[in-house]
């Protein structure tokens, strides 16, 4: 009887363990926590974003918090830029991963990380679409690792950091996309 009770109870640890792991793992949570969920950025918005940054064919593309990638890969596909996807969300890593198959990007690969950890001294051009706190976190890290001359292209929120860095400012119906050299 007591080894049956216990049997049980270990079950019910594990079910609940279970359910955790994939709820914090999988449900967004550690990205709320990090303060920047999964928002994607509207697809009509890419192109015109994308044109205004002159990316150069084989420049290196950073996405921090790439979503179901859909600015990389278009950012790879239609500029030739060799592009670094980096969630920390797994279950929308494995997506972009197989989207990226479909529409056959060759030039892209997948990093799933916390972008905190990640070195983006070979970045040419870092995408971000985040909340002001996590862009206010992150800025101290494009100042000390990026070099001189990195584009960062900052979706809807701008980065108060780097007023005084700020090159360009494009509006698409009331969304503002704000570019800024390291
Ligand atoms: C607002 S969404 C933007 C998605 C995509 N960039 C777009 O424009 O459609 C923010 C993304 O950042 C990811 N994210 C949040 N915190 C992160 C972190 N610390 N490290 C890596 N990815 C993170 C989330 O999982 C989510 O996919």
């Amino acid at each position: 009887m007591i080894v049956s009770i216990a049997y049980i109870v270990f079950v019910i640890l594990l079910a609940v363990f279970l359910i955790l792991y994939v709820v914090y793992y999988s449900f967004d949570l550690r990205a709320f926590i990090s303060q920047a969920p999964f928002v994607p950025i509207s697809k009509s918005r890419i192109d015109k974003i994308l044109s205004k940054a002159r990316l150069k064919s084989g420049s290196t593309f950073y996405e921090l918090g790439c979503g179901d990638a859909r600015v990389i890969m278009h950012a790879c596909l239609k500029y030739h830029v060799k592009g670094i996807a980096i969630d920390i969300n797994p279950l929308l890593l494995l997506y972009s991963y197989v989207r990226s198959k479909i529409y056959h990007v060759p030039t892209i690969s997948f990093t799933y990380s916390n972008f905190y950890d990640v070195s983006l001294k070979n970045a040419h051009t870092i995408f971000v679409y985040l909340l002001p706190s996590a862009l206010h976190k992150i800025a101290t890290k494009f100042t000390s690792e990026c070099k001189k001359g990195t584009l960062i292209i900052s979706h809807r929120f701008a980065i108060h950091e780097y007023k005084n860095r700020l090159v360009q400012t494009i509006d698409q119906n009331g969304e503002e996309t704000f570019y800024y050299k390291v």
